[in-house]
């Protein structure tokens, strides 16, 4: 590996996951003139973020990173931004709630277009055509000219993420995301749910603590901490042109940054240590998510960190672990044991989505108790080890989709097909995903030493 980078040396790397666009021209020029659009994000915003991930890994705050599997533009609308905020800050509330921590926000959203796929093609009936990879490269109907890979979609793709940033920055600065507005939403939530009373007992706690800092004087009004919150993007740094375009130098440090989202991501079948997506990834400050699987080794792990996270910068990197519920136990503590032992500065994530998906009635969906019993032996294991858990990375969404069967309401296989809207992976849909927040906050409960609810049956 040559140690001199440029936000194009990924050129030379070998890569995986590429589409094969039709006209070499006309991508270079799309690309040409994405690198002279406003940046989406701002290394100011990267570095405060990469501070609050470095509490994380001090054990000092709580990661909560989630969003869609791939964001769409057919599925564009201030309503569905809106009820995802919604039930994101529902859930960061009951686990700063529960954690006695501050909760680092941050969506898989303005930028989560592009998607890797185990096959390049897909094949239904005696047809066969390229894979859809994501609306940012081409369209997920099965006709020939939807699946041609088009480059004006990374256009429509920067456009769609500048109007959901600017929607988001509204929300998070402008008042809507106040813990009382939060707070009664939650309170909604507790008494629609079927499982209501087992949620109660944390519900009322939060109450009494609002109430209590109304009446010392302590309101959104009087507080801007009540008021507004802060939110990061991110999503996976797939499509590496798109990336380019948007790799800037920060004018107060002289360093590059990535400006496509606040932090990026390799996945799990692109961080092979030698390949493009590491190589893009190494040179940029931003903090870095790397996607940790059943094929990552120790030795492979440190390996990357030791590429990516060269000055041991806490913040920097945030392990995001996807394992599955069987395997997780397995190969946490290896890898946990490796980063100890060389004193690697990280971030713990666990996703509890991607190594648990199955097929059912031909869709694919993700059964509830396996992504909470994945999280729960994440716990376990940093208890086990004394690192620090140190956040959930999920696919959810604000709607009520039936795509993970499970839950409060127990989705069945058969339920699937009513409301199967996702473009990619099945989501926790906006009950699901509040419902996991609030069985993370008894663990996290459990870890602060608290003395378990009563009322809440423990896990
Ligand atoms: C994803 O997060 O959407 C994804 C594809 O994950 P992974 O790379 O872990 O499979
Ligand atoms: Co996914």
């Amino acid at each position: 590996m040559t140690n001199k980078w440029s936000p194009n040396s990924w050129r030379e790397k070998p890569i995986s996951q590429v589409p094969a666009y039709p006209n070499a021209d006309i991508l270079a020029e799309t690309e040409q003139q994405l690198s002279t659009y406003p940046p989406l994000v701002f290394a100011g915003e990267a570095r405060k973020l990469k501070k609050q991930l470095a509490a994380v890994a001090d054990g000092q705050a709580f990661l909560l990173q989630g969003g869609d599997c791939a964001e769409s533009f057919a599925e564009h609308g201030a309503d569905n931004i809106r009820d995802f905020f919604r039930v994101f800050l529902q859930m960061a509330v009951v686990l700063t709630f529960a954690g006695s921590q501050p909760v680092v926000k941050i969506g898989r959203i303005a930028g989560q277009f592009a998607k890797p796929r185990s096959s390049d093609n897909e094949t239904k009936g005696d047809v066969t055509l390229p894979s859809y990879r994501g609306d940012i490269i081409n369209g997920i109907e099965f006709d020939e000219k939807s699946r041609v890979p088009d480059p004006a979609r990374q256009k429509m793709a920067y456009r769609q993420s500048a109007a959901t940033l600017n929607l988001l920055r509204a929300f998070a600065q402008g008042g809507f995301a106040s813990l009382e507005n939060t707070h009664k939403w939650m309170l909604g939530f507790v008494s629609d749910s079927p499982q209501g009373e087992r949620y109660q007992a944390l519900a009322d706690r939060i109450t009494e603590t609002v109430d209590f800092m109304r009446a010392v004087g302590i309101t959104s009004e009087t507080n801007h901490a009540l008021r507004e919150t802060d939110f990061y993007t991110s999503h996976e740094a797939l499509l590496l042109g798109y990336e380019e375009a948007l790799t800037r130098v920060d004018s107060t440090s002289g360093d590059w940054y990535a400006t496509s989202g606040h932090l990026i991501w390799i996945g799990d079948r692109t961080r092979q240590p030698d390949h493009a997506h590491v190589e893009y990834c190494r040179g940029i400050k931003n903090p870095l998510g790397l996607k940790c699987g059943p094929s990552t080794t120790p030795d492979g792990l440190i390996e990357l960190i030791d590429l990516l996270n060269p000055h041991n910068e806490p913040g920097r990197l945030t392990l995001i672990s996807r394992f599955g519920a069987e395997k997780v136990g397995d190969h946490l503590p290896k890898l946990i044991r490796a980063v100890e032992k060389e004193g690697r500065k990280v971030v713990w994530s666990c996703d509890p989505m991607h190594g648990n998906t199955i097929t059912l009635n031909s869709y694919k969906t993700r059964p509830f108790d396996r992504v909470l019993k994945e999280v729960e032996t994440f716990f376990e294991v940093h208890r086990a080890e004394g690192t620090h858990p140190g956040g959930i990375h999920v696919e959810m969404t604000g709607k009520n989709v039936t795509e993970c069967t499970g839950g409060a309401r127990a989705i069945s296989a058969e339920d699937l097909h009513d409301r199967y809207h996702t473009h990619c992976d099945p989501r926790l849909n906006a009950d699901q995903a509040i419902e996991l927040a609030f069985l993370v906050s008894e663990l996290l409960k459990k870890g602060r030493g608290g003395i378990p609810d009563r009322q809440v049956v423990n896990l």
